[in-house]
């Protein structure tokens, strides 16, 4: 009997070795380990042994059918595993796919770059609503109603709270976050960056997006002059546009300031000597700025006797748009991956 179960146990694990398929793995341990199955025959024969031969037989066999059964599971379980299609089957020795991180928007990007240009000068970022009253938004800042410079501004106005009477829009720019800072830190003195999303009634093209981002300046103390803006704003665009870059402050007029300016840096494309970006003027203007308007001041708790103040504003796609030559401000909102992925 111990050469017929040696034989049996040796012939089967050959066979299981064969075994291509799980259809064949069942047919195997029908043949086998079945209730008529080869192994479990000489099992039922061990009882006919003289009584003496027994247990060891019957040990014997039993050690050959749990090997078998062993075999032949885990036979199935390589089969299994196998019959997994191609697409599903995890390769653990391909190197990791990249998660898609994302990046930051060229905006947010530039937006950063002038915090850290103006941040060892002094300022710190301070931000204000977006959705505001007519007051802040522009009769505090020398803009009554009817004033002619309400047309430099196509307003987005929206229905004010319920039981309010005043008017209420969309900001037309940061600047009434300068009334805010003022009410919220006279007397002490001020040096901001006011970053924040401005909206105009606009049609859109090229240059014009009915929202974009701003980033108002502003400092007030008890001796602010007009070098301080000039000193400040030069630094600043050398840092951002190139140490070699000249600066022109050509007067301009801004109902909040006085007096007022805008200012350009020669044309980063053509240094200067005139070409298609600066509309060949050599000049492209960055900013506006001024020294705060006394009434201003004084609207924000300051006394204009003892305090002066500068200011200045710009769009930072803009700002963004010429270091970067991007011709297209539609570009920054479009979602478009293509254009993102190139600023991370
Ligand atoms: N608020 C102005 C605008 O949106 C920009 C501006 C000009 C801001 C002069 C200032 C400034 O603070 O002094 O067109």
């Amino acid at each position: 009997m111990r050469e017929q179960l040696e034989g049996l146990r040796e012939k089967a694990l050959q066979e299981l070795e064969g075994v291509g398929d799980l259809q064949g793995a069942e047919e195997w341990r029908v043949a086998y380990l079945g209730r008529r199955g080869a192994l479990t025959k000489i099992l039922r024969s061990v009882g006919k042994l003289p009584p003496e031969e027994r247990p060891q037989a019957g040990e014997r066999a039993n050690r050959v059918k749990r090997e078998l059964t062993q075999a032949w599971e885990a036979k199935v379980e390589a089969l299994k595993a196998k019959a997994i299609p191609p697409e599903e089957r995890i390769d653990v020795t391909l190197p990791g796919r990249k998660p898609l991180l994302g990046t930051i928007h060229p905006v947010t990007r530039t937006l950063w770059e002038i915090y850290d240009i103006f941040a060892p000068m002094g300022f710190q970022v301070v931000e204000g609503p977006e959705v505001e009253w007519d007051r802040y938004n522009f009769e505090l800042l020398n803009i009554p109603k009817d004033h002619p410079a309400r047309d430099m501004f196509a307003t987005l106005y929206v229905a004010p709270p319920y039981g309010r009477s005043q008017e209420m829009m969309l900001r037309t720019h940061t600047s009434p976050v300068q009334i805010r800072t003022m009410e919220r830190f006279c007397p002490e003195p001020i040096r901001v960056l006011i970053p924040g999303r401005c909206y105009r009634y606009e049609s859109v093209d090229a240059t014009h997006e009915w929202m974009f981002i701003q980033v108002e300046g502003l400092a007030v103390g008890r001796e602010v002059t007009m070098a301080d803006l000039k000193g400040v704003l030069t630094a600043f665009a050398r840092q951002m546009f190139g140490a070699e870059r000249k600066v022109r402050f050509r007067c301009d007029y801004f109902p909040f300031v006085e007096p007022g300016a805008e200012m350009a840096i020669d044309c980063i494309v053509c240094q200067g000597e005139g070409c298609r970006v600066c509309g060949y003027t050599g000049w492209l203007e960055i900013l506006g700025a001024g020294m705060v308007h006394p009434e201003v001041l004084r609207n924000g708790g300051y006394d204009p006797q003892s305090y002066t103040g500068f200011a200045f504003g710009m769009g930072v796609e803009r700002i963004a748009m010429l270091k970067h030559s991007i011709d297209d401000i539609r570009l920054f909102y479009g979602n478009d991956l293509r254009f993102l992925k190139q600023f991370s």
